[in-house]
């Protein structure tokens, strides 16, 4: 039978997670129709219910492991999407190290299969969630998507750097493909109406998770990761994108592909805001936004951090027509908001 292929439908890889729940929402705003797959290994299917919440639509849900190759066959005959945001993968650092293994095997298999599949099946488009992390240490600031990729320095790094790779000889081999690879820099903050956010288990190893559960007195004290770096206060700089103009980079780059307006079957943008941010700016933000005393330490730097990494968006400006939106204050209070919201505070 003649297969139908929907052009405004879009799988999504870890649609339950941070980063994928509001990427949902945007894509259902835009007017597509989401299947996500999940196997809610580090992300509640709650979310889905936040999803549904903003947008008055529930994306249709799979619970299913990208690396499980049966389940993923189903999904490929059971849905005619034509787009898939591969989102799933394991992304602790310091885990990554300890178990280097678990992430080979999850990040790696992941994006294989799903290739393997969108070749057999005919499907066109895919964006694959990439990381700062690719430039490692930089030697010259701000990157550019033609900064040379360092070697990486976790394995984590190391699947996002191999996943790119993968992607782009995939891509050029078949010429039905087409691949976008979005490098993120630092996602923060929270859609708004907080019905999603981010739902770091355990402790959380990033900043703002750090101070929002810090805030709430879940933790007693944020540990600032060094003042001795070579930067202006001593402190690591960053560039912290809100998660929702994140999310909404992945709509205009889901539509480039779907329109055929790709420069190249392969391609790389840098999303960030091009403001370099200190650890300290952020912390002091984060209490003038919200009227709060942080309670917080100088600390011994943290092992792996670079001393500063931030992007230029040119790229993204000039080809994507996507501009980072949110002011700084704005993604800190959506942050905060999230927080009280998801303990039950005032
Ligand atoms: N930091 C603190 N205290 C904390 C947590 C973080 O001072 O409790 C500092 C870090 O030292 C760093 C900055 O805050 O200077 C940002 O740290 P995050 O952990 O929030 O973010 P990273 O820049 O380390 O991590 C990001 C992405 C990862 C990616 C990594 C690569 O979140 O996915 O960049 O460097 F792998």
């Amino acid at each position: 039978m003649e297969r139908t292929i929907n052009s405004k439908m879009v799988l999504v890889t870890g649609g339950t997670g941070y980063i994928g729940s509001h990427t949902a929402v945007e894509l259902i705003n835009a007017g597509y129709e989401v299947v996500i797959v999940d196997n809610l290994s580090n992300s509640d299917i709650t979310s889905l219910d936040g999803v549904e919440r903003i947008t008055g639509h529930r994306p249709t849900f799979v619970e299913a492991d990208c690396c499980d190759r049966d389940a993923m066959r189903r999904l490929f005959e059971s849905y005619n999407f034509d787009s898939v945001i591969h989102f799933a993968a394991f992304k602790a650092v310091g885990e990554s190290v300890a178990e280097p293994m678990k992430y080979y095997r999850n990040n790696m298999l992941s994006i294989l299969t799903i290739l393997e599949f969108m070749c057999e099946y005919g499907r066109h488009n895919i964006l694959f969630s990439s990381s700062a992390t690719v430039y490692g240490d930089a030697d010259k600031l701000p990157v550019t998507e033609l900064t040379p990729r360092k070697p990486a320095t976790s394995p984590y790094g190391n699947t996002k750097q191999m996943a790119e790779d993968i992607l782009r000889d995939t891509v050029a081999a078949n010429s039905s493909l087409r691949g976008i690879a979005l490098r993120y820099f630092n996602p923060i903050g929270a859609h708004p109406s907080a019905h999603i956010g981010e739902l770091p288990r355990g402790v959380p190893n990033n900043l703002v998770p750090y101070i929002t559960q810090t805030a709430a007195g879940i933790r007693e004290c944020l540990s600032i990761f060094g003042d001795d770096y070579p930067t202006p206060d001593g402190s690591c700089l960053r560039d912290y994108i809100d998660v929702v103009d994140l999310a909404r980079a992945h709509v205009v780059a889901i539509e480039r592909m779907t329109s055929g307006r790709c420069k190249c079957p392969y391609e790389v943008f840098n999303v960030g805001t091009g403001n370099p941010v200190s650890v300290m700016e952020l912390v002091r933000g984060f209490e003038q936004a919200n009227g709060i005393k942080l309670n917080y330490k100088i600390a011994p730097r943290r092992a792996g951090d670079v001393a500063a990494v931030w992007a230029d968006t040119t790229l993204a400006n000039e080809e994507l027509g996507w501009h980072a939106e949110r002011e700084l204050s704005d993604t800190l209070r959506s942050a905060w908001l999230w927080e009280r919201t998801i303990r039950g505070l005032k």
